[in-house]
């Protein structure tokens, strides 16, 4: 038996440990800023109708009651400006769908998986479970003419760069997949924490005109609603596609729950909760970013979503190791792709008293 963990990279989190050991001696105590994990409440709201569903015996539906359907399709709708016939289905947060997409849609070997040049892991470990292989690129012409090329990522706005794309290249990479019958794989995770400029999804009338072939969107609850405990996501796009990782993910049990179905319905229907927590971020992201600033570090992109991309010019795990030993982790830049080896990850997903405590800290000279 050959191990399939030995076709994965190393769990990139365990090389953060030692930083980590020192950040945690600090005298007033680690300020985690490494993951993006949510530290504020989970809305009233969502967390009631998680409540009344509790008295569920029965199996859920794969496909998503015909209530969570219908909200999922109403926010693409108005969030997004699909107004098309869209296909959409629950997920077990997105990011498994992300491991397990290529596998769902029957990619294998000798096919190759195209994913952006400084990304998420994930999208390699689901190419890599599949047995496919990775091409990292940017540039839809450095791709050239590879038959071999089965699906390709884009992430807007970017974890961890916080980069937006635009309408037009949004538009040119699904009319490239369309021509060669590539999917295009969108996540937009990120897509409600815009705050110099508006992202935009793929399922928008700007880009498909309401013709989803060959498109899927991916989307978390996990950031925008405080629900990455609550495993709550969905992806939205080509009928046929959708229609095709129904019918595989009803075989294989990867069923969302029946109480975080009706929680989602809540979630989806309520903006006020977002608007809440967009505000909790920016207050956090002004005062990092102008922390990060006086302490001489670069800030590049960052334009949306949940993180400041930030240098030293230098290499990722200095600065680290520079951080930590104020008591602050940041997650290295080197985590997502090689060309990013100068860059660090700083989220904005601490408590306002950390965030405080971080900005102090940053003031002590480096
Ligand atoms: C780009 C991106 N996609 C997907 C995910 C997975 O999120 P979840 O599984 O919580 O929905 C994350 C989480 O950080 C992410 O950054």
């Amino acid at each position: 038996m050959s191990a399939l963990s030995s076709a994965l990279p190393d769990f990139p989190w365990d090389l953060l440990e030692p930083a980590k050991a020192i950040a945690a001696a600090h005298p007033d105590g680690i300020v985690d800023l490494s993951v993006g994990t949510p530290v504020d409440p989970v809305p009233p709201v969502v967390r009631q109708a998680l409540a009344d569903t509790s008295d569920t015996p029965g199996y859920p539906l794969t496909a998503g009651t015909p209530r969570l359907r219908a909200a999922i399709a109403g926010w693409l709708s108005r969030a997004c400006g699909a107004s098309g016939e869209l296909g959409v289905l629950p997920t077990i947060g997105s990011k498994e769908l992300v491991a397990w997409l290529p596998t769902l849609l029957g990619i294998g070997s000798g096919d190759v998986v195209v994913i952006p040049s400084v990304c998420y892991p994930t999208y390699e470990v689901g190419a890599r479970l599949a047995g496919a292989e990775v091409i990292r690129s940017d540039s839809l012409t450095a791709l050239g003419p590879d038959r071999r090329v089965k699906l390709i990522w884009i992430n807007s706005p970017s974890n961890p760069t916080g980069k937006v794309l635009p309408v037009e290249h949004l538009r040119k990479v699904v009319s490239w997949g369309r021509e060669r019958g590539v999917v295009v794989a969108s996540d937009e995770c990120y897509v409600s924490l815009g705050w110099e400029t508006t992202p935009v999804s793929v399922l928008s009338d700007e880009v498909t005109g309401g013709d989803y072939t060959g498109v899927l969107a991916v989307h978390s609850l996990s950031k925008r609603s405080n629900l990455a405990g609550y495993r709550a996501g969905f992806v939205g796009g080509d009928p046929a596609l959708v229609g095709e990782l129904l019918a595989v993910r009803k075989h294989g049990g990867m069923i969302v729950p029946a109480p975080v179905q009706a929680a989602m319905v809540a979630a989806l229907e309520d903006e006020a909760h977002v608007a809440e927590q967009r505000g909790r971020y920016a207050s956090r992201r002004d005062t990092l970013r102008s922390a990060l600033t006086k302490a001489g570090f670069a800030i590049s992109h960052s334009e949306a979503g949940l993180y400041l991309w930030a240098t030293r010019d230098e290499d990722c795990w200095t600065t680290v190791d520079r951080l930590a030993r104020r008591g602050i982790l940041a997650a290295p830049g080197a985590f997502y792709g090689p060309a990013a080896a100068k860059h660090v990850r700083i989220a904005l997903t601490a408590t306002d008293e950390r965030v405080a405590a971080a900005a102090d800290r940053l003031a002590e000279p480096f």
